[in-house]
């Protein structure tokens, strides 16, 4: 026999992994689980059974929480965070590294249970689930204790509520928990309703590592106990799941002053160019796609290949497929593991049998007959708008279709709602660089695809959700700024008067669109008074229309975010240099509007803008160094066209301190300037238009805050809302913001204009994308 008949023969030897100890353990607790609340396991309620997807069979009854057992692991929570916060970063740091340090010791344990409950290839979860998920408690151990000198003006949010979804069970914890606990938040987590039982182990674990009672409380039960957690007493709720629940989510906290980070859905490329090292990328495919059965909210579950190679590609791709095995979760030589219930089965079957377009391979391996599997799947020659190109599946199957060029890749890449990861693969770095940046997506991976780390941020833009977690990035979430709240914001009234004119000349303020002074579309204005009642003047009364003709104008004008941060700082110099140079008109004209104080509230605009113009340069991201061959380099891109509603109060350095910032980070903005005092704004035209600032940047329109937001919040071209009003708009922007899940910023408290809070507007300002590199050895 030769060797090459050896190799042909030679067969896998079935190698399983034994579930006895993960059976023992759920015996002990009797089979059937309560919650874990206050630091015990509270009595069983109404339970259903969590399953073994890879056989059917029931591992153990899981309880059904009630409004009753949320409400306890609420006010459990509410009553540690002050201990748990006041123990200070170290102290915090050392529990964290206990967690960590059980999830080392027990990793066969978890490993093994996350397999049985989830059908992940036992692999998986020993060399990915379990390590990343440890790896996230080293890490966050970190920032716990670098809290107090790294981030000295942040302090905790306080409860957080956290809904988390059953592809990756115990690292989707580790994902909420860590960031919580380092920021001295404490925390109320709901796992997903088929896969609750490493949650359930990792609480009782935390006893032994010293976690406090009450700092983490986990209640069960499908997506009626997520609601009651959405809706509970607590300060912050994080998310991951699909974009439908997130969307209802959005909605449900909308005006209640939550803190909201969802991470939903993808349909992420898979970018191929014709240089690609095509076993490489064939074998990246396999972890694209196949990986967790193609059950990731970053999947590789588009694959765009370059038209020269697709054929030789396709060649190769199912020659792997021939080749994956498929079978029981535990056996370690087993590639594609269950699918996780019944339903999810149905679904991908659903989808997949209703698409008639393109061809169909399936992988030639032998199902189980029992246990919910589904054949490694590819679908071919699909056009760009077919369904499955664009839904998301969440199963092993993989559509493809071929580009020509760089330029054709990056709009079939992007011709999605959702905009979570993206992966290329080429060997010409130059192509991979130039293209990273033209994606929609938080995270780009080249020459290698699904990779996470704890330092690496990890999010998604456009209704892939927003907020990051992990690294320095991801600790945003779970912190405030620290010091005094504001005031509650109210609406400052306009002053009325019956005057006549203090100027004789008639000077009609119109609106600025797309860098140039224009008329209200509804030919309406209203009387400006000053504190004397003195008549200032006429202000537009923008509507709708001007609203999305300012939006146009704004989307015009993308090639700002292309400028250099030098550039922009320039511009920015100049405005203020212009805005010096009529510092005594200003001054008197915020006199006459507001009563006083115009000389100091000029002079803070100055520097104002000095500082964003500083920063304009400066925001540049930084380097994330993971612990095997790669780089990640997390990059501030702009967020996009933003709309922004004026502080009432301070006319000019209201308007100044939010532009400046939006614009030195690349933005374009929609600006609805103080309402009570509108005057001062219109006064600026002047000033842009003398300082550079290409049109359709700065838009800024005059008119009711309660009429535009609305409008702005629900405009699909928008990417972002922040408002300062005093008018309480905060339940109708988070609102409206769900149809394109844009990002809001809505604040209730006043806030000292003068006073520098850099770190929430770069971090409002930008939108962080990991791009992954290969780099050292
Ligand atoms: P889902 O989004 O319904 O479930 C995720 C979590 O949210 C679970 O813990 C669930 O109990 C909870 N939940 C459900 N409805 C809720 C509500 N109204 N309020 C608060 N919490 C709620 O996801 P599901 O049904 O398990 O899967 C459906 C589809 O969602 C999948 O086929 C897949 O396309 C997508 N999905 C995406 C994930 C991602 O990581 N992006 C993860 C899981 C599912």
């Amino acid at each position: 026999m030769t060797i090459k008949e050896i190799f042909e023969t030679m067969d896998y030897g079935p190698a399983p992994e034994s579930a006895s100890e993960a059976l023992a353990w759920i015996a002990s607790h009797g089979g059937r689980f309560g919650g874990f609340i206050d630091g015990s396991f509270s009595e069983p309620g109404e339970t259903f059974p969590t399953k073994n997807p890879a056989t059917g069979e029931t591992l153990a009854e899981i309880t059904q929480a009630t409004q009753a057992d949320v409400d306890r692991a609420v006010a459990a929570a509410r009553k540690a965070q002050p201990g748990w916060a006041a123990l200070g970063g170290h102290g915090r740091a050392k529990v964290l590294y206990a967690i960590a340090r059980i999830l080392q010791k027990q990793s066969r344990l978890f490993a093994v249970l996350e397999t049985l409950d989830n059908g992940k290839p036992i692999r998986e979860s020993r060399d990915i689930d379990i390590p990343l998920a440890q790896r996230h408690f080293y890490h966050h151990a970190g920032y716990a204790e670098l809290m107090e000198t790294q981030l000295p003006d942040r302090a905790p949010l306080g409860v957080c509520g956290q809904v988390i979804p059953w592809n990756f069970p115990l690292l989707m914890l580790a994902w909420k928990v860590a960031p919580a606990l380092a920021m001295g938040n404490t925390v109320v987590l709901k796992p997903a309703e088929y896969t609750s039982l490493t949650a359930l182990l990792f609480a009782d674990l935390c006893r032994q590592a010293g976690v406090p009672k009450g700092v983490l409380n986990v209640v069960t039960g499908d997506g009626a106990v997520g609601e009651m957690v959405v809706r509970a007493d607590v300060e912050k709720i994080a998310f991951t799941g699909s974009t439908a629940v997130g969307r209802i989510i959005r909605e449900a906290t909308a005006g209640t002053g939550k803190s909201l980070t969802l991470e939903l859905g993808g349909k992420s490329p898979y970018i191929v160019f014709d240089d690609a090292d095509m076993d490489s990328a064939v074998e990246g495919l396999v972890d694209a796609i196949w990986f967790n059965q193609g059950q990731v909210c970053c999947a590789g579950s588009r694959l765009l290949v370059q038209e020269g190679v697709a054929n030789a590609f396709y060649r190769k791709l199912k020659s792997r497929m021939d080749r994956l095995r498929i079978g029981d979760p535990l056996d370690k030589a087993i590639d594609i593991g269950a699918v996780v219930d019944p339903v999810q089965l149905a679904t991908i079957t659903r989808l997949v049998d209703a698409n008639t377009e393109g061809e169909r391979y399936v992988a030639p391996c032998p199902i189980p007959a029992t246990g919910s599997f589904y054949p490694p799947t590819l679908i071919t020659g699909l056009s760009p708008a077919a369904s499955l190109m664009q839904e998301e599946i969440f199963g092993p199957v993989l559509v493809a279709t071929t580009f020509r060029t760089p330029a054709e890749a990056v709009e079939l890449a992007n011709n999605t709602r959702y905009g979570l990861a993206a992966t290329v693969w080429t060997e010409n770095i130059n192509l991979a660089l130039d293209v990273a940046p033209k994606l929609a997506a938080g995270v780009v991976w080249i020459n290698g695809t699904n990779m996470f780390d704890a330092a690496a941020p990890f999010g998604g833009v456009r209704e892939s959700g927003f907020g990051r977690e992990g690294g320095w990035e991801g600790l945003a979430a779970y912190t405030k700024a620290g010091g005094k709240p504001g005031e509650a914001l109210k609406p400052i009234p306009a002053f009325t008067g019956e005057g006549e004119a203090t100027d004789p000349l008639d000077r009609t303020h119109k609106l600025y669109i797309g860098g140039k002074q224009a008329r209200p579309d509804g030919g309406y204005s209203r009387a400006v008074w000053g504190p004397k009642g003195a008549l200032l003047g006429h202000a537009s009364l923008a509507n709708r229309k001007d609203i999305r003709n300012a939006v146009e104008a704004a989307n015009a004008a993308k090639s700002w975010g292309r400028t250099t941060g030098h550039a922009r700082a320039q511009i920015l110099y100049f405005l203020a240099e212009n805005l010096s140079a009529r510092s005594d008109e200003f001054a008197r004209r915020i006199d006459g509007l507001t009563g006083s104080g115009g000389a100091q509230e000029v002079e803070h605009s100055l520097r104002t803008l000095f500082r964003w113009a500083a920063w304009a340069d400066k925001v540049d991201g930084r380097a994330a160094g993971a612990p095997f061959r790669g780089v990640a380099l997390a990059m501030r891109e702009p967020v996009g066209t933003i709309g922004i509603l004026c502080p009432d109060a301070f006319p000019l350095l209201g308007l100044v301190a939010t532009m400046a910032p939006a614009i030195a980070l690349g933005n374009r903005t929609v600006l609805v300037a103080s309402e009570p005092f509108p005057l001062a704004a219109t006064d600026f035209y002047q000033v842009l238009e003398t300082s550079d600032v290409p049109g359709g940047v700065v838009n800024i329109l005059t008119g009711s805050h309660k009429e535009l937001a609305p409008t702005l919040a629900a405009h699909l071209d928008v990417d972002a809302v922040w408002s300062f009003s005093g008018q309480p708009l905060a339940p109708v922007i988070e609102a409206k913001s769900a149809g394109n899940l844009k990002r809001t910023w809505a604040e209730t408290r006043s806030r000292d204009w003068t006073r520098a809070d850099d770190r929430s507007f770069i971090d409002a300002a930008t939108e962080v994308k990991s791009v992954w590199i290969p780099y050292g050895e």
